[in-house]
């Protein structure tokens, strides 16, 4: 089925989602982030892809959960409704990576689903905030929990407290993105990286992201034990074999499960 509210499509070896309800600043509904999962379905289904790119305009990436929609709920239906939650996850499950590129405003549950990605690029226009608060609610998709692990608890507290927002220059010295680019070099950057990453072996890749992500789910002995076995059964890879050789023989490594 065609989706409504973003765009599918494949870059080389890179999946590239683009919200696109223009009109409400990408405002994130059920339907969208429905929408998302079942994309991130197929890309992850496709041994042709090795990332994925989800963005948005440029004068927003999204900017939150669509609030018209949310205005009347009563508390049983934010509670069995789960509004835009539902499937929300299945960004950090997605077990190949996912680069979010961020122009204009990423605030509320735009913040919120750029943080669920595993990098953030953000073009030099970018607008970062959790700015629930002014209608009377709070962070409900990840504000209050991967702000604070993204920049430290004084600025997540700023943040979200004070509903202000924090522009990509900002953002960057913060740690919340890995890097700040021009506009209009915006797409072209987070799918070269995309292609960088599709290129290295996908098992490794794979075992990188879920190491990292441990890294926010343990403790510190635990993590370095899940490092360390998820690093010795690397050597278990055909492609260890061939980047190691590749280096040994001073010529490029083409790894086999890309
Ligand atoms: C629905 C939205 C929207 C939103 C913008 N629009 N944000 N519609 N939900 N979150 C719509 C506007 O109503 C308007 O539609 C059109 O997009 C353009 O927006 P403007 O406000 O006219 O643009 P501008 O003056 O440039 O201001 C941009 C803005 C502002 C600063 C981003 O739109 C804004 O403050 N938006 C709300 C941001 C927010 O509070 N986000 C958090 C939402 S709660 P019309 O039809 O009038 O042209 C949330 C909770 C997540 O995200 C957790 C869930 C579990």
């Amino acid at each position: 089925m065609t989706p409504e509210h973003i765009l599918v499509e494949t870059r080389g070896r890179v999946g590239l989602i683009t919200l696109n309800r223009p009109k409400a600043l990408n405002a994130l509904n059920d339907a969208l982030v429905d929408e998302i999962g079942q994309a991130l379905d197929r890309f992850e289904a496709d041994d042709e892809i090795g990332a994925v790119v989800i963005t948005g305009s440029e004068k927003a990436f999204a900017a939150g959960a669509d609030i018209g929609a949310m205005a009347g709920f009563s508390y049983m239906d934010a509670y069995l409704g789960d509004y835009i939650t539902r499937n929300w996850e299945r960004v950090k499950t997605c077990r190949k990576p996912i680069i979010a590129a961020v122009a204009g405003f990423a605030l509320g549950g735009g913040c919120e689903m750029a943080m669920a990605c595993d990098i953030i690029i953000a073009a030099d226009t970018a607008r970062f905030g959790q700015p629930e608060v002014k209608l009377g609610i709070l962070p409900g998709a990840g504000g209050t929990q991967r702000l604070p692990r993204a920049v430290g608890k004084a600025k997540a507290m700023d943040l979200c407290l004070t509903a202000r927002m924090m522009d990509a220059e900002e953002a960057e010295r913060a740690g919340l993105v890995s890097r700040v680019v021009p506009a209009e070099r915006l797409l072209d950057e987070a799918l070269a990286a995309a292609e960088t990453i599709a290129g290295y072996s996908l098992p490794v890749i794979m075992m990188i992201k879920e190491s990292i992500n441990r890294a926010y789910e343990s403790g510190l002995s635990e993590g370095l034990l899940f490092e360390r076995r998820q690093f010795h059964s690397a050597f278990a890879l055909e492609d260890q074999k061939e980047g190691m050789a590749a280096f040994v023989e001073k010529r490029p490594a083409h790894f086999k499960h890309r």
